[in-house]
């Protein structure tokens, strides 16, 4: 097998993030935009000992689970790697995954995951989109990068995100042009204009804008302004970040507020939730709201719980059940989104919630140590999942129930395993669609007390 070699293959599987999987000469070739079922005539762009890349040069038996819309095909090369694969497939896949990491991972494979549960629209559900600005063939374009690179696709319907977004991030990037503000250019490290960071909240409507820029001066910035607010009267807040140093991070540390206020209002479950631009906010919220509501209900929740609500964001877990139960003590490492959480609780006048700045390793040994006996616990860690102190100082006070909300079902098993080994046994798995288009997967298991 040599680089450029042309070879007849068959696609057995779909990898982690989508690529098709070919096995040939003992080796595990990935193909972009392959499917399984599909037979293709594969280009070799790379081979090791074990493994490989290819691309498709045709396809001879292309699959009948291909999503034939070439907007999404194309999507596939950036921000929706699953866009080429109908939507009933992308459910099934992701189930799949969660299984296998169970198996494979934790050793588990006695409970049954359940079906994937499908988002109600898998098209404009994004409530937030980062958006790079840079120079196209001359001129200021906004778009996303191609996969594994920094070139931008410039495009203006993102189709996974709300349209209203779309309609911003194009106006925002119109008037870029016109007072003639330079785009980041990532190779001189020169420019101005590094990014274009909207959120909007689902429910109200309120949009936030950030733009990113490598200095704070931005010549004629009171004219985008006011030409944004007139057109987009829900625009209630804009607020620049400074980021002046060479790394791929979208953000820096400086943020000014340009225009209206520091936040905007959304509502999930009944409550109302102030979102500062550094929080962490679930893209798709009504999905979202399904996922608390799955993760509450395996919880079955009772008026004398004690309940954790570790890696708590802005508070909309803790806060959506604190009314079902005596106490909520909650954790989060973001000073801005413990902020919110705080605030957010005041808001909805809900008195029964703690909410502490810390690790969650750091706050839970120190619950244990003032005597604290929470009777259930709910994690949402980022995707790198819990450290082993975390699990352990949290069996150790033996809640029954633990609701393990998860965005990587691999450090999940890995995690779950562990709590196996505490005297916890899995109960169940729920898999939920909150990123339709793309390979990602949001699952809530719980574990309890054997
Ligand atoms: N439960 C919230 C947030 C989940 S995202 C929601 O559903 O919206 C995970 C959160 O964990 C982020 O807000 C992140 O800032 C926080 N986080 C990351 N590492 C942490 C740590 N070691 N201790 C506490 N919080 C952490
Ligand atoms: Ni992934």
């Amino acid at each position: 097998m040599e680089k450029n070699q042309i070879v007849e293959v068959e696609i057995v599987d779909l990898s982690h993030e989508g690529q098709g999987i070919a096995k040939v000469d003992g080796r595990v070739f990935f193909v972009d935009n392959a499917l399984p079922g599909e037979v293709i005539r594969m280009r070799v762009l790379k081979v090791n000992k074990k493994i490989g890349y290819g691309k498709v040069e045709d396809w001879l038996q292309v699959s009948p689970h291909r999503n034939q819309e070439t907007n999404l095909t194309y999507l596939r090369t950036g921000i929706a790697d699953l866009g080429h694969l109908n939507y009933g497939q992308q459910l099934l896949f992701k189930q799949g995954q969660v299984k296998q990491n169970l198996k494979k991972i934790a050793g588990l494979d006695h409970v049954a995951v359940a079906p994937t549960l499908a988002a109600d629209s898998p098209l404009a559900y994004r409530n937030k989109a980062a958006v790079p600005v840079r120079r196209v063939q001359g001129q200021l374009e906004s778009g996303f990068f191609r996969k594994n690179s920094h070139d931008l696709i410039s495009i203006e319907d993102f189709y996974i995100q709300e349209k209203e977004i779309d309609a911003l991030i194009l106006a925002t990037r119109n008037l870029l042009r016109r007072l003639d503000l330079k785009p980041y250019d990532e190779k001189e490290g020169t420019g101005l204009i590094r990014n274009i960071l909207v959120r909007r909240a689902h429910y109200t409507g309120q949009m936030m804008l950030v733009l990113v820029t490598t200095r704070p001066k931005v010549f004629r910035i009171e004219v985008l302004i006011e030409q944004l607010t007139k057109e987009f009267p829900n625009l209630v807040s804009i607020l620049q970040n400074i980021n002046d140093q060479k790394i791929n991070a979208i953000l820096g540390k400086e943020f000014r507020l340009l225009y209206g206020k520091e936040t905007i209002v959304d509502q999930m479950l009944g409550n109302e939730f102030e979102i500062s631009a550094q929080s962490f906010y679930q893209v798709n919220t009504p999905m979202a709201e399904k996922l608390y509501q799955v993760a509450m209900d395996m919880a079955q929740l009772k008026a004398d719980d004690i309940a954790i609500d570790a890696y708590s964001g802005i508070g909309t877990i803790g806060l959506s059940l604190a009314k079902q139960v005596e106490h909520v003590y909650g954790v989060e490492v973001i000073p801005k989104a413990v902020e919110d959480s705080q605030k957010n609780a005041q808001r909805n006048h809900i008195d029964n919630v703690t909410y502490v700045c810390d690790q969650a390793e750091t706050a839970m040994q120190n619950w244990v140590e003032q005597g604290i006996q929470p009777t259930v616990i709910f994690v949402d860690p980022p995707r790198k999942g819990l450290t082993p102190s975390f699990i352990e100082s949290s069996a150790q006070v033996q809640p029954d129930r633990i609701v393990y909300i998860s965005c990587n079902s691999a450090t999940m098993a890995r995690d779950v395993k562990h709590y196996e080994e505490l005297g916890y046994k899995l109960k169940e798995v729920q898999p939920v669609d909150l990123f339709p288009m793309t390979h990602h997967v949001e699952c809530v298991s719980l574990l309890v007390k054997a």
